[in-house]
């Protein structure tokens, strides 16, 4: 609803919070996801090709969920989560038998009920607004296993809009390493072009 409190002459409207799933759902439901990358990392195809069958990922903040269907195929018991139900509509669409892994959830109120071995991140965390980092880090900490790892892509720019809200020089140190050691660091090559040069591939496990 518009707020007129302020406005001598025309509403002003509140700022849009990408920390609520409206936000999102306004950007599935007409189909503006200009993140998409349409398919697979490398680098998260390599890792699968080394990882063993039988460990529990949870794929946060899935989106349109096509390393839904790599993970599974890896031998990963999965679950996708997402709070857009536009966003787990696609998600499902995309998957057709695999449908029911991905679930309409919020990353930080969903009990599940169990620990996970593997947390991939992709474009979820620069997703949320830097006052929910905080959140996300400890959220992240509560659902690993002592010997589970996160393990994705990581946004990196010195720009203060979003999303997508970047990382800046060691703020993801800064972020993570009170409770997890990073154990792989590289360049990204196959980024989509709003991406490029600023995702790195990471591993971080916990203390
Ligand atoms: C930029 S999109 C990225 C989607 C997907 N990871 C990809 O790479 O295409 C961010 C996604 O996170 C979801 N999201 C944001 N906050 C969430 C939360 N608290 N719980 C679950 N999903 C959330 C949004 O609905 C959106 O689908």
């Amino acid at each position: 609803m518009a707020d007129t409190k302020n406005s001598g002459l025309s509403p002003v409207f509140p700022k849009e919070d990408a920390a609520r799933p409206e936000f999102w759902e306004k950007r599935f439901r007409p189909g503006f996801t200009p993140w998409d990358s349409g398919g697979i990392p490398l680098a998260l195809e390599s890792f699968l090709g080394r990882e063993p069958r039988g460990a529990r990922v949870l794929i946060p903040g899935c989106g349109s969920g096509y390393e839904v269907r790599a993970f599974v195929q890896a031998g990963f018991e999965t679950l996708a989560i997402d709070f857009a139900p536009a966003a787990v509509e696609r998600a499902r669409r995309n998957l057709g038998l695999l449908a029911h892994v991905v679930r309409l959830a919020d990353f930080f109120e969903f009990d599940f009920g169990r620990s996970f071995d593997l947390i991939y991140e992709r474009t979820f965390l620069c997703a949320l607004p830097r006052r929910l980092w905080p959140r996300y880090a400890l959220r992240v900490s509560e659902l690993l296993r002592s010997e589970g790892r996160l393990a994705g892509f990581f946004y990196f720019d010195d720009g203060e809009r979003g999303p997508p809200f970047g990382l800046k020089v060691r703020e993801l140190e800064a972020l993570l390493s009170d409770r997890f050691e990073r154990i792989a660091d590289a360049e990204v090559g196959d980024s989509i072009p709003i991406f490029a040069g600023k995702e790195r591939w990471q591993i971080w496990s916990p203390r």
